[in-house]
Formats: C-alpha cells, sequence, structure tokens
C-alpha cells in the first residue's frame, strides 16, 4: 500500500497535500534504481501533480509511442533518451512508423526520411521495447488482465483496452515512455473507478442488414463519437460477435469524438447490463440511432460518390490473419487495374503467419501489397511531409477505404478525395480503377 510517510519526499501535491508515494517509489526516486528511473518516476509525479492525482499505480503493461521521423524532432529525442540507458520495465510494445522497415524502397520512401526512421530500431532493442510497430497490438497476444493499470498510446488501442479488455488505461502521450521505464502511472482520469461510469445511453435501432460489415460499424462509431465528444457512451441494441466489428467500431468513436471507454451490456468488459454500465445512476441524455444517422455519417466523411479510384487502403486498425485471408480470396485469380495501389496493412507478425498460409503472396500475385509497421496518414504521403521532400501534393487523389478513421483524416493530412465503401467495394474499385459507374 503507498504511504505517506513523515520522511516522505515533499513532492506532489494532493489537493494541496503531498502525494502518496510508497516507500519503494520514495526510494526509486532517489536515484536508488539509478538515474533514468528517478527522472522516469520524477516526470510521473509531476504529472500526476498537475492532475492531483492522490498516488501512483503499478501499471503491468506499456504500449509504447510512436516515434516517427515525420515529426521533427521525434526520432532524434529518443536517441538522446536512449543514451542514458534507460530499460523497460514492464513489458512494452511499440506504435506504428511513418514506413514499412523492408519495403520503404519499393513504396517511394524517400531515402533521408528512411534512414532517419530505421535508427529507432536500435535503441528500441537496447531498452527492450518489443518492435511490433502496430496500433493493434491486443492481437498480438498483449491482453493485460481485467482491472489491471496499463498505459497506452494510440487511441484505437486504448478504447479497445478500456471498452473490450477492461484494462485501465488513459490516452497516453509522450509521458508513457516514462511509464514504461519506471512501471507506474498516477491515479488519474480513466484509473478511477468513477470516471468509467456510462455518460450517455444510445438505443441502436437499425435493421440487422444494415448493420453487418466493418463499415456499418465504422458508420455507428462516426455517428455516436460525433455527439458525446470526449464522453463514456452506453450502446444498447447491438450483438455483434466479431472482434473486427469492435475494433473498427471503437476506432471511429475515439475519432470522430475522442472516446476512450465505452459500455455495450452484456459484450464489453465492465457492463452485464445497462445498469451496470451507468454504475446505477440515469444517463444524462438517451439518443434512438436508426439508418438515416449510419447514411448521414457516410456523408458526413466520404467526400465524392464514385469515379476514378487510385489508392485502396484495408487495413486500418491494422488487420488480423482471418481478415488478410478474407481479401487474399477475394483477390485469388484477379488483377487489380493498372495505376491503382492497393495497401492491406498489419504487423509484420501477422505478415510472417500470412505468409506461411500463402494469402500475402495471393494478394501480392493480384497486384497488391502487404504493408507493415505504418498506414498511409502516418507515412511520406501526408502533404506536409510530401512538401519536405519534395514528392508530388497530394501524393494521391482518390482513396477508398472501409475505415471510418482513415476516410476522416485522409482529406486533412494527404489532401486526397475520399471514398468510404465496404471491403467487397474496395476491392472491386481496385480491380477496375472506379467505382459507381
Ligand atoms: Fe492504425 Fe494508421 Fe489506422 S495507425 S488505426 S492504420 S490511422
Amino acid at each position: 500500500m503507498p504511504i505517506r510517510g513523515d520522511d516522505a519526499p515533499l513532492r506532489g501535491s494532493y489537493k494541496g497535500e503531498y502525494m502518496y508515494l510508497s516507500k519503494e517509489e520514495e526510494k526509486n526516486l532517489s536515484g536508488e534504481e539509478g538515474e533514468p528511473v528517478a527522472e522516469a518516476i520524477d516526470y510521473m509525479v509531476k504529472f500526476g501533480e498537475a492532475f492531483d492525482a492522490e498516488r501512483l499505480l503499478d501499471i503491468v503493461y506499456v504500449h509504447y509511442p510512436a516515434e516517427m521521423a515525420i515529426y521533427e524532432g521525434s526520432v532524434e529525442d529518443l536517441m538522446e533518451y536512449a543514451e542514458k540507458r534507460p530499460k523497460v520495465s514492464v513489458p512494452t510494445t511499440s506504435s506504428t512508423l511513418c514506413m514499412d522497415l523492408d519495403q520503404w524502397k519499393a513504396m517511394g520512401v524517400p531515402e533521408e526520411l528512411a534512414i532517419k526512421q530505421m535508427e529507432v530500431v536500435r535503441p528500441h532493442k537496447e531498452m527492450g521495447v518489443l518492435g511490433t510497430y502496430t496500433c493493434t497490438p491486443y492481437l498480438l497476444g498483449f491482453i493485460p488482465p481485467k482491472d489491471s493499470y496499463i498505459a497506452s498510446v494510440e487511441s484505437s488501442a486504448v478504447i479497445y483496452y478500456n471498452s473490450m479488455l477492461g484494462a485501465w488505461t488513459n490516452r497516453g502521450g509522450i509521458l508513457t515512455k516514462y511509464s514504461a521505464v519506471c512501471g507506474k502511472y498516477p491515479e488519474m482520469g480513466y484509473m478511477l473507478k468513477e470516471n468509467r461510469k456510462g455518460t450517455h445511453l444510445f438505443r441502436i435501432e437499425v435493421e440487422k442488414e444494415n448493420l453487418q460489415t466493418f463499415l456499418d460499424y465504422n458508420l455507428l462509431g462516426i455517428h455516436v463519437g460525433s455527439i458525446v465528444g470526449s464522453e463514456v457512451p452506453v450502446l444498447d441494441g447491438i450483438r455483434t460477435q466479431k472482434q473486427e466489428h469492435i475494433i473498427g467500431m471503437g476506432a471511429t468513436l475515439a475519432t470522430s469524438g475522442s472516446v476512450s471507454l465505452y459500455h455495450i451490456p452484456g459484450i464489453t468488459a465492465e457492463a452485464n447490463t445497462i445498469e451496470d454500465a451507468f454504475h446505477g445512476d440515469c444517463p444524462k441524455e438517451t439518443f434512438m440511432v436508426d439508418v438515416n444517422d449510419l447514411n448521414e455519417a457516410r456523408n458526413q466523411v466520404s467526400t465524392i460518390d464514385g469515379g476514378k479510384v487510385d489508392f485502396v487502403l484495408l487495413g486500418c486498425p491494422h488487420y488480423n490473419l482471418g481478415q488478410l485471408r478474407g481479401v487474399a480470396l477475394m483477390l485469388q485469380g484477379k488483377k487489380i487495374a493498372k495505376g491503382v495501389k492497393l495497401w492491406v496493412c498489419t504487423n509484420r507478425m501477422t505478415k510472417l503467419a500470412a505468409e506461411w498460409q500463402g494469402y500475402a503472396q495471393m494478394i501480392e500475385a493480384a497486384g497488391g501489397r502487404v504493408v507493415c509497421d505504418s498506414c498511409p496518414v502516418e507515412s511520406h504521403m501526408r502533404s506536409s511531409t510530401c512538401k519536405s521532400y519534395g514528392l508530388p501534393t497530394p501524393y494521391i487523389e482518390v482513396m477508398a477505404t472501409e475505415s471510418g478513421k482513415m476516410a476522416r483524416y485522409v482529406k486533412d493530412l494527404i489532401g486526397c478525395e475520399t471514398l468510404l465503401i465496404d471491403r467487397k467495394n474496395c476491392i472491386k474499385a481496385a480491380l477496375k480503377g472506379r467505382w459507381g459507374e
């Protein structure tokens, strides 16, 4: 148990008083476990002070911030930090980079950018950060126990951990790296039970036939997220058993709003009933959701109805092996239209499995590419990066995708038009180079 000993360091404030620190935390803060641990815990105490946290929590897992070379100073900061020889103290996976570490040349990444991005691999290894480079680490088996505390970056991962697995996390930022080193996080935000209570009730009255694809669940997430912002929606009336639906919906909830936690009674980790979800209280507001809301959500994000397509993106969030298989079967014996790029994004471990099964080869035989470590909006295709490296802007003209999150970001970050259509139609668009005519 944390203590508030008389000899506790005069650090932290809890509502004007000192933050509780355990004896072990005091020792670590004073440098007994070395300078990197002392620095890391010092950051956590200061962070906690700023948010009136009462104590630090032991965390069991970290999803580590992306250190992408497209962000100025990001790689340099990591290199400088790594010189202090920090080591992670809990299992730590890494989020996406700005390119596929193996295929960057064939994908048109400028060499200067690629060389800089590759520099992160060595310090990550030395620190003990696992080179997963993905937004879906839970698909690789990083599944903390229910009610455990973790520290995660990447909004689509945060919402999955909080909601589906019931592992408690805030939306981590750059300070998450210090959590990895000291194994601590302040008790604040979604680490407090009272903040995990549902706020708004959504009664889903969409007919079964209109709520069955990955895209349909993405549209639902766009709609609900745009209403609740950063609060905690409770969705009643969803019966999906498919993990990909939940992943897609969570990603758009976190994008159109900034939702980090939601409940679906009977499906998510912390609510068997609507009463559970609201901790016995009443919702602030109740909304009915029908198919018109989903159509409206698509119209909000899709910038065109059809026509020429030069890029098709699947795998946002990063696909699992089953999804790769589905795409491989759809492409079997077919050829993608000339001038069209099809990317299917995943992590490198799942790609290895897809190669072992022959699915990656099937996608590539059709002219597609299984991309690891990254995705278009995190890549050299960003307009700002194109301008810095003398690449054409926009890098692509029209992207077709089934992902509401990707569609929402590409217009601003890449500057292309967006066509939000389901997976089958994405494949059709890739084969024809057009859609809707
Ligand atoms: Fe992942 Fe990129 Fe989408 S990081 S969630 S594939 S925007």
